[in-house]
């Protein structure tokens, strides 16, 4: 089955992303090189081991935030050959990590969402750099048969949350979208996308979006539940849940001057 995804988004940030569908092969292609100032990178150097994403020194992401309680990421975190590798990875010396999800992804008690959810380390709630300026953020998915969503539910996968936890400026979502942002338009984001390892391509304008109220973005799934209008503490979620999302070329680099790696 492949994964319908849809755009949800508003952001000054740019979103760029390169998307696999599952069971088609593709021809090798040569790892593209960034062109921009890299802000914030999350693309976890190929030594890293499972344990080095629980800890502050080593891993490129925030080891406590935002995940099921007592799970560490060592444990959430997998990490699959993938070849060829996501567009803006070299792995001579970078790897792709896939996020998962089971029942156990409960954070703060918000007993309505399975999430796990990586934060970059330096995206702090106010005053980040992430947060300011014309940003791009990159990201590539590819769909895990061994886990796959189940696409009746609503998931969130990249997105920017404000510093007061009120909204997000953008959404990247996948599955049966439960309801529709109604955040006020002022400022721009603009999207880039590609299959397998093309080169992006605009696919939007600059659209009309509220940036505003700062926050930090996260990468990873957050996973709705159905039958409730109480999303965050209630609802419906199959047992036994298995799902997982495999990430690469997860950066966010300054867009000043129109910079933007393609
Ligand atoms: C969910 O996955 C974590 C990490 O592998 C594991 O520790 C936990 O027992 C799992 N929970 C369930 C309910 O399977
Ligand atoms: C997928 O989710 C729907 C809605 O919660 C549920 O009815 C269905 O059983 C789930 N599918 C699987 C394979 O668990």
């Amino acid at each position: 089955m492949h994964p319908s995804l849809l755009l949800g988004l508003l952001a000054g940030t740019a979103l760029a992303g390169t998307i696999r569908r599952p069971g088609r092969p593709r021809p090798q292609a040569p790892t593209a090189e960034t062109l921009c100032p890299i802000v914030f990178d999350g693309r976890p150097d190929s030594s890293l081991e499972p344990l080095d994403f629980d800890d502050w020194n080593t891993s490129p992401f925030n080891p406590d935030y935002v995940k099921g309680a007592g799970l560490p990421w060592s444990s959430i975190l997998q990490f699959p050959d993938i070849s060829p590798p996501a567009r803006f990875d070299d792995p001579t010396y970078q790897k792709p990590f896939e996020v998962t999800i089971n029942d156990s992804s409960i954070f703060n008690n918000q007993r309505g969402f399975r999430r796990a959810g990586l934060q970059f380390q330096g995206d702090t709630n106010r005053d980040s750099p992430g947060s300011s300026g014309i940003k791009t953020i990159h990201f590539s998915l590819k769909w895990d048969a061994q886990r796959p969503l189940n696409l009746s539910h609503e998931y969130l996968n990249v997105w920017h949350e404000t510093a007061d936890y009120s909204a997000n400026q953008f959404n990247f979502q996948a599955g049966a979208i439960l309801g529709q942002n109604s955040l006020a338009r002022d400022t721009t984001l603009r999207v880039y996308y590609s299959r397998g390892s093309e080169p992006l391509r605009s696919v939007t304008n600059a659209l009309t979006n509220n940036n505003a109220g700062e926050g930090q973005y996260q990468v990873g799934i957050l996973r709705k539940p159905t039958g409730t209008s109480d999303v965050v503490n209630s609802g419906y979620h199959q047992r036994n849940l298995n799902e997982g999302l495999i990430y690469g070329s997860v950066f966010v680099e300054d867009g000043e001057g129109g910079c933007v790696s393609l």
